[in-house]
């Protein structure tokens, strides 16, 4: 039996109510979006002007998180507005909601991720300063949906889907190759949950073995790729200790 998190953009995060549902499971994943959309216009600015390496950098951080929010509402799209709108058809209005953020974001997230690529080969002033502006829309229109999905319809879907079925859409999440390094996506995860949750969390979903080769070999690549992505092209110097620990 689980607790229901707190809908992490929700304006009041103490009326959630508590009952058994899996839809925690993609606030999580919703934390770990917020994160990284909230960071990516800073990366951006933080690239100055013909620097292509540090640009080329930060573009394939920028390509990785856009793809990553695709495929996330993309499985969302697949699997939970049509059996919403069969099984509980009083939430229409809801659905529709959603289908319309969901893609009022994937539009502006197109535009960032071309202008990413053009800016990638020159690091210019100019289409760093529009990236960072769609990045920071991409923000303001997700924060906003994640909060509504949250609220209006993770309820309705706790309450009409069953374990098998958010299994089934686990598996299909699972089967898209990570747009970036496993374990740089691992540590991001283990970034975005809150440190007092973090042991538990990490005991309920990372399998043992992904536990250790994490402590092992791929807390070290995460820290390096945070290292040099957020080092805003100065050369590293060495850990910052800042990546996520657990035991
Ligand atoms: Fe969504």
């Amino acid at each position: 039996m689980t607790t229901r998190l707190p809908s992490t953009g929700a304006p009041d995060p103490a009326a959630a109510p508590s009952t058994t549902c899996r839809s925690d499971e993609v606030v999580v994943i919703h934390r770990l979006f917020r994160r990284l959309f909230a960071e990516a216009p800073s990366l951006v600015r933080g690239v100055a002007p013909d620097d292509t390496a540090h640009a080329r950098r930060v573009a394939k951080h920028l390509h990785g998180i856009i793809a990553l929010l695709h495929v996330h509402h993309r499985t969302e799209d697949a699997y939970f507005w049509d059996v919403m709108t069969d099984r509980a058809p009083a939430c229409g209005l809801h659905v529709e909601l959603m289908r319309r953020q969901h893609g009022a974001v994937s539009d502006r997230l197109d535009v960032a991720d071309a202008l990413v690529d053009r800016w990638a080969h020159r690091a210019d002033a100019r289409t760093a300063a529009r990236i960072a502006s769609e990045l920071e829309e991409v923000d303001r229109l997700l924060v906003e949906h994640l909060a509504d999905e949250e609220r209006d319809a993770f309820p309705v879907l706790d309450a009409i889907l069953s374990d098998a079925e958010w299994d089934d859409i686990h598996r299909h999440a699972q089967r898209h190759k990570p747009p970036m390094p496993i374990f740089v996506l691992l540590g991001l995860m283990i970034e975005s949950v809150p440190e007092a949750e973090r042991e538990q969390w990490l005991a309920k979903e990372m399998p043992a073995p992904v536990r250790l080769a994490y402590r092992a070999v791929g807390r070290r690549q995460y820290e390096r790729a945070v290292e040099r992505l957020r080092s805003h092209g100065r050369e590293p110097r060495g850990s910052t200790g800042a990546a996520p620990a657990f035991a």
